[in-house]
């Protein structure tokens, strides 16, 4: 497996990886605010951060490369509200598109069509991340403080399946 390719991979299941982590911490702090409904699509969230880690991983295997994890930074703790938290998560998702760009550039100036043709799908997950954070994230920002509208959002947020 091109050398080069290998190491972006193994970065990039790093940030998946500090995604998922990061997503749970969110989940655990809804959890802590009684946010039961965002707390369950935050830990649904961690879990498709998962996957996607596991997709390098695999990809990396079956190139005959080497997987190497490295040290996971720890993520913040707390939020100031609801609509912080979703504000941070598309923000996040912004920059995990930008490193899942950054790749696809790599594989085009190494000539790696394997790798091109896998960070499709990537591309294609990125753009509906970005969507789903940014709406929650608006529609929390426009509530603002009213409790009743933050609980329906948050029953909504409950049945998100997966
Ligand atoms: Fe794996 Fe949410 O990007």
């Amino acid at each position: 497996m091109n050398k080069k390719i290998e190491n972006a991979f193994n970065k990039q299941i790093n940030a998946e990886l500090y995604s998922s982590y990061l997503y749970l911490a969110m989940s655990a702090w809804l959890e802590s605010k009684n946010f039961k409904g965002m707390a369950h699509w935050m830990r649904a969230q961690a879990g498709e951060e998962q996957n996607h880690a596991r997709k390098f991983y695999d990809f990396i295997h079956d190139r005959g490369g080497r997987v190497k994890l490295a040290a996971i930074d720890a993520p913040p703790t707390d939020w100031t509200s609801p609509a912080a938290a979703f504000k941070e998560a598309y923000k996040h998702e912004c920059k995990i598109s930008a490193m899942i760009h950054g790749l696809v550039d790599l594989a085009v100036k190494e000539k790696d069509h394997p790798a091109s043709n896998f960070l499709q799908w990537f591309v294609s997950e990125q753009v509906e991340e970005e969507a789903h954070a940014s709406e929650i994230a608006e529609k929390l920002s426009l509530i603002g403080d009213s409790r009743g509208p933050i609980f329906m959002i948050d029953a909504e947020l409950g049945k998100r399946g997966g």
